[in-house]
């Protein structure tokens, strides 16, 4: 007999408590009945979720949601060749979601819309009653926003997770591990950021989503359509949560450590008009579109241990992708661009640059030891495997998620807080505590084992 995830999960929470099991050691239980998901969102990243969903045995997507009949169309393509039972999906208005929450037995949710719907989306699931709640980058657009849904999940007494993939990265999940052995002594700079030519993702012909033409809005497909109006009514680093993410998990930020404050600079504005020029041409009405979002946005965080962050976002100029990662405490230094390292007294040479490879191998994260085989087409290089299980296991063992609404706030906040500091002139503005004082006490969990 089978019996639904919620009682599964009553019925042996008691057994779990004191057990580290298998991750995969829920499934062989005879009665164990996959988690219920339901995705809203099917777009191109939320078909990136649905394909992995369909890849786990334990998982069973009942409902999917989307306003758009083409990315239905191809989500509905891919559940066909994954053999799984069709969902029942959820369209018509931009509120049919909320027909969706109302599934009976969902265990949780995953939200992969624009940003700008990110936050009601999640206030509805939480008041609907779900208690997994996973949501892709960002939280919210303002920090009320940011206030609304902490408040919700603690009302609620509900997780709210939000997919940071980045913190899963192999080299990123090594360092992480060489920072908890102590091998850069003790930490005191950090810079991470996006740093990525999105010109031909926010502008194209409506039916290629990349590099294919100058529109976007109403004409355009995929993020061009929503994404790119951020960069015309907005200043400030629009995507701060896969450069800070990871490091706020090497410094313990919301456990133990805080940020306390920031000031943002932002550059002059050239890269998205050039573009649409250039492959346009200047009559195009794109031509007269003025971009607010500067090219290069710098932001600095001073922290309550006394660690700086510099985060960059830059995404309208040509360059190669970096997330532009540096790693730095007492005893030496980490860089992702030049794949290289430096440790006092380890490095061979005195002053000099040393591959970084050979560390990353040795000091492989214990959950990439173990699941690197589960990563293979998971997407962005495997990370998105371990985000998904991650959210997918706290179900399972009812369990908070290993990144918690505080995480979110903190990290997604950053973009209303940059846009309010350019505003003023660059002034340095408070970071707010969404933690109201956990912070304190709060102890760094994420990752410490290789369980998920
Ligand atoms: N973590 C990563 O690596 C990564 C990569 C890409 C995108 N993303 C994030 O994923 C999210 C989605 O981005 P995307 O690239 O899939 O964009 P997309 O435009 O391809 O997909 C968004 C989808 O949401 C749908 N939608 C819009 N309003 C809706 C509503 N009210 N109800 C239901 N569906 C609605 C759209 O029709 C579209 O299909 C964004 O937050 C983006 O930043 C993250």
């Amino acid at each position: 007999m089978s019996i639904t995830r919620r009682d599964f999960v009553k019925n042996t929470s008691i057994a779990f408590a004191g057990l580290a099991l298998p991750a995969t050691n829920i499934l062989d239980t005879k009665d164990a009945a996959p988690v219920k998901i339901g995705v809203i969102g099917v777009g191109l990243r939320g078909q990136n979720h649905l394909e992995n969903l369909l890849r786990r045995k334990d998982v069973e997507v009942v409902a999917i949601c989307d306003v758009d009949d083409r990315m239905l169309g191809m989500s509905k393509d891919l559940i066909q060749k994954s053999g799984k039972a069709m969902p029942k999906v959820f369209t018509g208005d931009n509120y049919a979601y909320r027909n969706l929450l109302q599934t009976k037995n969902l265990d949780g949710i995953i939200i992969a819309t624009p940003w700008e719907w990110h936050t009601p989306m999640i206030l509805d699931a939480l008041s609907a009653g779900l208690k997994y709640v996973a949501t892709e980058v960002i939280l919210g657009i303002t920090l009320q926003d940011h206030w609304n849904v902490v408040n919700a999940a603690e009302v609620h007494n509900a997780n709210v997770m939000m997919l940071e993939n980045v913190c899963y990265r192999r080299d990123v999940m090594a360092i992480l591990n060489m920072v908890r052995k102590g091998m850069f002594g003790e930490l005191i700079h950090l810079q991470g950021g996006y740093q990525h030519d999105l010109r031909g993702v926010k502008l194209n012909d409506g039916k290629t989503a990349y590099n294919s033409g100058v529109e976007f809005g109403e004409k355009a497909f995929s993020e061009a359509r929503w994404r790119t109006n951020h960069s015309v009514h907005r200043n400030g680093d629009l995507y701060p949560t896969h450069g800070v993410g990871p490091l706020a998990m090497m410094i313990d930020i919301n456990r133990g450590n805080r940020f306390q404050s920031l000031c943002s600079f932002s550059s002059k504005t050239r890269g998205l008009h050039n573009y649409i020029v250039k492959k346009g041409g200047e009559n195009h009405p794109n031509a007269k579109v003025e971009f607010k979002l500067g090219d290069v946005v710098t932001t600095n965080i001073k922290c309550a241990n006394g660690e700086t962050i510099l985060l960059q976002h830059d995404t309208s100029s040509p360059r190669p992708y970096s997330l532009g990662f540096r790693v730095q405490g007492t005893n030496g230094l980490w860089m992702d661009v030049n794949h290289s390292l430096y440790i006092e007294g380890v490095s061979q040479k005195n002053d000099q640059w040393e591959e970084a490879q050979s560390y990353l191998d040795k000091y492989d994260h214990p959950l990439w030891a173990r699941w690197s085989k589960d990563t293979e087409g998971a997407g962005h290089g495997g990370m998105d495997f371990f985000v998904l299980q991650a959210f997918i296991e706290s179900i399972k063992r009812k369990t908070p998620t290993p990144m918690d609404v505080y995480d979110a706030a903190a990290w997604s906040a950053i973009t209303p807080l940059s846009e309010s500091s350019i505003e003023m002139g660059s002034q340095t503005v408070d970071f707010p505590d969404f933690t109201s004082g956990k912070w304190m006490t709060t102890k760094n969990n994420f990752a410490l084992t290789n369980e998920y």
